[in-house]
């Protein structure tokens, strides 16, 4: 598993990068552009140097934990997979190119993509000093026009980024990024019900065009949940002393709740049951609501079942878990 906290690499690009530039001001800035974003705005509001760097320290170590938890779940799903090259649209400061390259040491070839000049200027000074990452190709401009251009890929990652266009724009978007995945595309965005209804938009299109859900889906069926109950899950992360500065915060850590779906070409031939929120543990049962290839399910394991019982309680928001089959009287909830 990688860890959800960006690598030292990156962090150490990041301070360097904060020399020079106060960080009363980097706070300010970072505080104007989440206002812009709660305010349903984007990323447009990014024009300056400080601008991104403000982005950065205050949400590229949330962005990069949503992505590398959705990595995760996807070499859970498929140990094999080992892409070698990767489109990362919308990259922003370069936030899943660094995850992916952490996460996947096979990758050898990273394109990103992006309209914003001071984002794209920012990823490549953080990539400048690193091994893996020095010789990204990052392209300027429309994600739709820029990715026509584009060469196929291993694996296609939009993360926090479809968001940022118009409803008809994402299915167009979509369509493409699925012509230029190889094998997988990995699409990570905020969890909040709007970001939810992206992802299954998105999911419902590309599964009619052929593609395989990976994570988190254990079926390729229609999303058993209803309003207001959205699909999402949760990922711990820590503070920095300057993304604390930069946020104004206090805490050590914090959680990002993200939405996601890695979709495949090829369908999978086991799939787990997934937990869809942090499972009650008491000293009777374990009740955890999963999403099984049935469909959803209360599942209920009673203390007596020792042995399941014993693997249920280290059921956690987000595991992928093969449900034991219940004997008469220990049964599910539908
Ligand atoms: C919230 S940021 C996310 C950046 C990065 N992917 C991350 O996870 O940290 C959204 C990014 O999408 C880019 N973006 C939005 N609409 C775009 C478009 N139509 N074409 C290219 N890039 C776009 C923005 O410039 C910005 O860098």
């Amino acid at each position: 598993m990688t860890s959800p906290d960006l690598p030292a690499e990156l962090k150490a690009a990041l301070e360097a990068k904060l020399k020079g530039f106060s960080r009363g001001d980097a706070a300010a800035r970072s505080a104007a552009i989440s206002k812009n974003y709660r305010d349903g705005g984007g990323s447009g509001t990014i024009r300056s140097e400080t601008d991104a760097l403000a982005y950065a320290l205050a949400r590229m170590p949330a962005t990069y934990a949503a992505v590398t938890a959705g990595l995760n779940a996807l070499c859970e799903a498929r140990p094999e997979f080992a892409p070698k090259t990767l489109l990362d649209i919308g990259a922003g400061p370069g936030t899943a190119s660094w995850a992916a390259a952490e996460t996947f040491p096979s990758l050898q070839h990273f394109t990103l993509l992006d309209a914003n000049d001071a984002l794209r200027q920012l990823a490549l000074d953080l990539v400048r000093e690193s091994f893996r990452l020095r010789d990204i190709s990052y392209e300027r401009g429309e994600a739709r026009n820029a990715l026509t251009k584009a060469d196929a890929a291993d694996l296609v990652i939009a993360s926090y980024m479809i968001g940022e266009i118009s409803t008809a724009e994402q299915g167009a978007l979509a369509a493409l990024m699925w012509e230029k995945t190889r094998d997988t595309l990995l699409v990570v965005e905020p969890g909040t019900p709007a970001g939810y209804a992206r992802i299954i938009a998105l999911r419902e299109r590309l599964i009619a065009s052929g593609a395989h859900v990976a994570a988190p889906c254990p079926h390729d069926g229609k999303c058993p949940l209803a309003a207001p109950d959205w699909c999402h899950f949760t990922q711990r992360l820590q503070r920095s002393r300057a993304h604390k500065q930069v946020k104004g915060a206090e805490l050590p850590y914090e959680d990002e709740k993200f939405a996601y779906v890695a979709l495949t070409r090829e369908p999978l031939e086991v799939r787990p049951s997934r937990v869809l929120a942090q499972p009650d543990v008491s000293k009777v049962e374990v009740t955890a609501k999963l999403c099984t290839p049935a469909g959803l399910v209360m599942s209920r394991t009673p203390r007596r079942a020792k042995a399941d019982y014993a693997v249920a309680r280290r059921w956690r928001w987000g595991d992928a878990v093969v449900e034991q089959p219940r004997r008469p009287g220990e049964g599910r909830d539908p």
